[in-house]
């Protein structure tokens, strides 16, 4: 098959000063292609850098060394073609629902009747049809990360970066909200990086898991996942590719699985 290449990140490296001449390198000379439609997941311990690393791929962030293009352009700042979902919900608590969702369309200018129709579409996918009037403190963690999702994708985004949307999640809700997200790219294919610590989420999820160093994150291994959709997480392969990538990171694996 033949893959294209959308993104390309060129031996980046990123420190922060602490104090005087003391420096903390965050993510050390990494170099990563991602390709068009792939679900591509980035496996890492705590703190290594992860967000940093989506921050500098989404063009909030600039690194010291290195760069990041897209479609062979350079970035130097924010892109209207990538939507982010961030760690910690984004919502805003007094907009409802359709509100928050139809948020990016909006401040474009975009007809109202043509940004309610996507926003609508998007929170249908993501199961969260009867509550468009519905404002956040009214919904639990998982529907809060629901709408999250829906407003990244009625942005319209040709690469969606997620960055650990799960974490703050109970288990159940976890492996539900991960089903949902592997049905809703098998309908709408499209450009994934998705950031986790947690190896079964990786492997249900991608088709390539991109497993990162301690801090500063470099590249340690990359997986290839040929396993079809929906994941069976008991299946020989899932158990043994888990296996596997737990052997070479010090990440534990959920006993519950
Ligand atoms: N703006 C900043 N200034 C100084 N240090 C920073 C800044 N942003 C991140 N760091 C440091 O960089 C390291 C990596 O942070 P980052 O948020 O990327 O980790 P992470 O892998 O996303 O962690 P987690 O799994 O907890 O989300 C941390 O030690 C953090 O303190
Ligand atoms: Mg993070």
């Amino acid at each position: 098959m033949d893959k294209k290449l959308r993104l390309r990140i060129n031996e980046i490296s990123k420190s922060y000063k602490l104090k005087k001449k003391d420096y903390h390198k965050v993510i050390d000379s990494l170099s990563l292609d991602i390709f068009d439609n792939e679900f591509l997941v980035i496996l890492g311990p705590g703190h290594c850098g992860k967000t940093v690393l989506l921050n500098i791929i989404a063009g909030l962030e600039t690194p010291d060394v290195g760069f990041v293009e897209l479609d062979g352009v350079k970035i130097d700042g924010p892109n209207p073609d990538m939507g982010m979902v961030f760690q910690k919900t984004g919502v805003f608590p007094w907009l409802t629902v359709m509100e928050n969702v139809e948020l990016g369309p909006r401040f474009k200018g975009e007809a109202k009747s043509e940004r309610r129709e996507r926003a609508q579409k998007y929170i249908n996918l993501v199961g969260l049809q009867g509550f468009e009037s519905h404002r956040p403190p009214q919904l639990s963690g998982g529907m809060k990360q629901r709408v999250g999702i829906a407003r990244a994708y009625t942005n319209n985004p040709e690469i969606l970066i997620m960055d650990e949307p799960f974490g703050a999640l109970d288990a159940q809700t976890r492996y539900s909200m991960e089903e949902e997200i592997s049905n809703i790219w098998s309908i709408e294919k499209r450009t994934v990086i998705f950031v986790t610590n947690n190896i079964e989420e990786a492997l249900a999820l991608g088709d390539r898991i991109v497993l990162l160093t301690e801090c500063p994150a470099r590249v340690k291994e990359i997986y290839e996942v040929n396993m079809p959709r929906p994941r069976d997480l008991m299946s020989e392969e899932f158990l043994l590719l888990r296996q596997k990538i737990s052997e070479n990171t010090d990440l534990s694996i959920d006993s519950e699985v």
